[in-house]
């Protein structure tokens, strides 16, 4: 018996009404109305996902990239069609753009699976772009590259370089401590983020595309090419004749997705000193297709893989420099005998294969050596303890080593409210040596998990010169951001975790060496605070009430249970 070949371009999927010649003539005919030949309606089709945005800074070039992955498609013999989903920026959405990568996701993978297409290009780039772009596609088994838009340039400015966002960060702590004027401070404001593209450092959108080239969606040296060097539209036509060739070839995002492939992201994301909310991102990633990453296992990893990359925050460079000193090619080189080799790519090489394709350079100030790392140990460590029974995480690589092992009385801050009201109080009781605790900032709170977690050093503090404090939270931070903090404290508050027991004057022990986080408070009396602790209050409708239904906590990559595969 001979099997029908598989539907392709518009015809696929085609078979509403009950008829599918009908759907696919009506098809036809719809899209005859755009001024396509026959010819062209009968070539296979690659989607296009276009987050082109207003309100998206991060994504000004994609219309240009759109135009040159159309380029390599056709150039390729297949058919483009681009169309629009779901954009988030960070700064631009409220209460968070956490509070909508799920929706960003779940939109990209129901546009991926009811339009016809065969393979699938999606444009990304900002922070949670890319991950909900790879969590659809995992979940939509469409054969798919990632592109992202790249990263900016950072500017000269006054004899310093300055870009998005580490140096905001920077800028602003020195402003609140008085040494930064006001005249000044809007000066610098304009001089911040100066060309189209994502954050200048190794945050999360880097940290981002690094994972998603480690992955295999994308050549390894497409992560970090900036966002306005020509280049990037090459690498933007490249991605389309790809698509076109994933067709005939084709690798399924759930082949690229393994057991293997997400420990060598993990190992990458240590050896960048890579952002926090990667570690949640690539737990969703990974866990649409039914890869559980274990905390305990990222703990044994960090212990064997050094940070090899000096770029801020944790160091000095921007992603421009890491790009010029061989990018992700440099940096898996020197990481060789860590990865496992095996892995493949949309192409059908392993790893050891680019590795071994690519010409052989590095720039060490940027790319350290292994017998030279800047940190012997990978950047982040797992915590667990009676604060945090199911986790919780703290980027070393970005911390101060004296504050590692710290047993402290500890400030309580109830909320995002509470800790604007009272954080630059002159009458707030606190002193450099306390810890700064937030609860009730995590996924099920109307915050819906912010960037939070870098509390900021209470005004008159960082007036008398104090740089960095013990600080502890449910939610997370930027990529961009410094500091000795503690992160994604699961459970969270609001599901009635320990944390939601935390009362300001309890003693909390950090142990870095030990992995510990631990609330030294008598078990009576958190009995006593247990019986008299409410949940919040639940939304009442629309996303707000979805999400909260069904969302999932950080050791869960914050994903909805409901977009899980089955059994997962
Ligand atoms: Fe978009 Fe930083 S704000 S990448
Ligand atoms: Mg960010």
């Amino acid at each position: 018996m001979t099997e029908t070949p598989p539907k392709r371009g518009l015809a696929r999927g085609a078979a509403n009404y009950g008829d599918p010649d009908f759907a696919l003539y009506l098809r036809r005919s719809f899209a005859s109305s755009m001024g396509y030949s026959r010819t062209a309606l009968e070539k296979p089709v690659v989607g296009i996902a276009d987050t082109a945005s207003d309100y998206n800074n991060c994504h000004r070039t994609v219309p240009e990239l759109v135009q040159a992955v159309k380029r390599g498609v056709m150039l390729a013999g297949g058919l483009p069609l681009a169309f629009p989903t779901v954009s988030l920026c960070e700064p631009s959405l409220t209460p968070t753009s956490m509070h909508y990568r799920n929706l960003m996701a779940l939109d990209t993978e129901a546009m991926l699976s009811a339009q016809p297409m065969d393979a699938a290009v999606l444009i990304g780039g900002c922070d949670k772009t890319v991950p909900a772009q790879l969590m659809a596609a995992a979940s939509a088994d469409v054969p798919s590259v990632m592109l992202v838009t790249g990263p900016m340039l950072a500017q000269k400015f006054e004899g310093e370089r300055l870009s998005a966002c580490t140096d905001c960060r920077r800028y602003w702590a020195r402003y609140r401590a008085g040494d930064v004027s006001a005249e000044r401070i809007g000066e610098i404001e304009g001089k911040l983020a100066t060309t189209a593209g994502t954050c200048g450092v190794m945050g999360t959108a880097s940290t981002m595309a690094c994972l998603a080239a480690t992955l295999g969606f994308m050549p390894l040296m497409a992560a970090s090419a900036p966002a306005v060097h020509a280049d990037r539209l090459r690498i933007a036509e490249e991605a389309g004749a790809l698509a076109v060739r994933l067709i005939t070839h084709p690798v399924k995002p759930s082949e690229l997705i393994t057991e293997k492939s997400v420990e060598n992201a993990l190992r990458v994301l240590l050896s960048l000193g890579g952002s926090t909310n990667a570690l949640i991102h690539l737990t969703a990633i990974a866990g649409r297709a039914g890869v559980k990453i274990d905390l305990k296992r990222l703990d044994a990893l960090s212990e064997e893989t050094p940070v090899l990359v000096d770029l801020k925050p944790t160091g000095e460079g921007y992603m421009e420099d890491f790009h010029a000193a061989g990018g992700m090619v440099a940096l898996l080189r020197e990481l060789r005998d860590l990865l496992h080799l095996d892995c493949k790519d949309l192409y059908g090489r392993t790893l050891a294969e680019q590795l071994d394709e690519a010409p052989p350079f590095v720039d060490r100030p940027i790319i350290h050596a292994r017998d030279n790392p800047v940190s012997p140990v990978g950047g982040l460590v797992s915590l667990f303890g009676s604060l945090a029974p199911d986790g919780a995480i703290l980027k070393r690589s970005a911390a101060t080593p004296s504050l590692f092992e710290t047993e402290a009385r500890c400030v309580v801050f109830d909320g995002l409210e509470d800790l604007a009201r009272r954080i630059d109080d002159d009458a707030l009781e606190v002193t450099k040596d306390d810890i700064l605790i937030l609860k009730n900032a995590g996924p099920l709170t109307p915050a819906g998990m912010p960037e939070a977690g870098y509390l900021p050093i209470p005004k008159k503090l960082a007036r008398a010169g104090v740089k960095d404090m013990v600080r502890m939270s449910d939610c997370r931070m930027s990529g961009t951001a410094f500091g000795t903090i503690v992160l994604h404290i699961s459970p969270e508050a609001a599901a009635g975790g320990p944390l939601a027991l935390v009362e300001s004057g309890d003693r909390v022990r950090l142990s870095v060496k030990e992995r510990r986080l631990e609330l030294l408070v008598a078990e009576e009396e958190l009995a006593r605070r247990r019986a008299a602790w409410a949940p919040p209050a639940k939304p009442k409708r629309g996303w707000d009430k979805l999400l909260h239904e069904q969302v999932l906590q950080a050791p869960e990559g914050v994903d909805m249970a409901f977009l899980r595969p089955e059994g997962v």
